[in-house]
């Protein structure tokens, strides 16, 4: 019985891939761009595929006997905003295509990545699952859209669609242009290569984020959950400002040159001043476990290893 990961060749997918190759899965990784992780994904199979045709989808869940899809192909911000429609194809169009194969198939499980995104700027954690939803980017009406989708397709025909709504999750590996929140993996990013970095917020800019490990550690606890059939379940981030992950680098890479010049980008000023807002600690149903000394350390170590 084999393991599908649409957008496996991605940041989160190929982590999770290596994770479940570890525990002896057949893992098959369905993704647009499949080149970009073929020198490395030894014992995985590789099929290219874009999840917005249906057919293509649906061929790939014929030639394999799946159980579970984590379904994580998807357009990321800021493209998600500049391309919507294109977005759409993709972010909702693919996770239509997504459970229908699963409905096709008769496939038990799908593993969904959503965003702790879909509450909006404007209210103040912690959020409880029950909480008013708000989504203020054509990215987070997405999530929300398919979080309903999932839920519509597990009453109906008996699915266990499982979401997990990710704070920003960092390590190794991630488009350091991708996400709401670039900063962060630019960040270590540039200390790693020697080169200082302009940090285009405020240093008191506070968000959640979550290391790698523990987000696919978080994916697969969900999966296994015996007790679960349909689940929305928020995770807890480990809430930091600018300034401490930029001290955080500073004290492992002592020659790191970091300085903040926030910008007048209306888009990310929209996004941040609600951040800003969230001064609490976040309690989210499952929580990130390491603190942000240990995610730095490993985050730059494992990148040093790959320069
Ligand atoms: N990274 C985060 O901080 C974060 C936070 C919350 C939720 N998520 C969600 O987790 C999932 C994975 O995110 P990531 O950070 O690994 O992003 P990523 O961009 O690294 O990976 C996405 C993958 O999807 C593939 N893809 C894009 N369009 C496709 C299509 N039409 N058909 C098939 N494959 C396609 C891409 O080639 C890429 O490999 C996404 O659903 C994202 O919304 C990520």
């Amino acid at each position: 019985m084999a393991i599908l990961i649409t957008g496996g060749a991605g940041f989160i997918g190929f982590n999770l891939a290596e994770r479940l190759l570890e525990a002896e899965k057949e893992v098959v990784i369905f993704d647009i761009n499949v080149n970009k992780v073929k020198d490395k994904a030894e014992g995985i199979i590789l099929e290219k595929g874009d999840v917005s045709k249906g057919k293509a989808l649906d061929a790939i869940c014929e030639k394999y006997k799946f159980t579970t899809i984590f379904h994580l192909a998807a357009i990321l911000p800021p493209l998600t905003e500049e391309e919507p429609f294109k977005a759409f194809k993709t972010n909702v169009e693919g996770t239509l295509n997504v459970l229908d194969a699963a409905r096709k198939y008769n496939i038990e499980t799908i593993i969904y990545p959503s965003s702790a995104t879909v509450f909006g700027p404007d209210r103040t954690p912690p959020f409880t699952e029950e909480d008013l939803l708000d989504p203020w980017t054509i990215y987070s009406s997405f999530k929300l859209c398919t979080e309903i989708m999932g839920s519509i397709y597990s009453k109906k025909y008996d699915i266990n669609f499982r979401a997990v709504r990710f704070p920003v999750v960092v390590g190794p590996g991630r488009d350091p242009f991708l996400g709401i929140t670039q900063y962060p993996t630019q960040m270590v990013e540039e200390a790693v290569k020697g080169k200082p970095y302009v940090a285009d917020v405020l240093p008191e800019t506070k968000i959640p984020i979550v290391f790698i490990d523990d987000a696919v550690q978080i994916l697969i606890n969900l999966w296994r959950s015996k007790d679960l059939d349909f689940e929305i379940v928020n995770v807890d981030g480990l809430w930091v400002t600018a300034q401490e992950i930029a001290d955080g680098i500073k004290k492992i890479i002592p020659s790191a040159e970091i300085v903040f010049k926030p910008v007048e980008n209306v888009h990310i000023q929209q996004v941040l001043s609600g951040v800003q807002k969230h001064k609490d600690e976040a309690k989210y149903g499952l929580k990130g476990k390491r603190l942000l000394d240990e995610i730095l350390q490993e985050y730059i170590s494992r990148s040093s290893e790959k320069k």
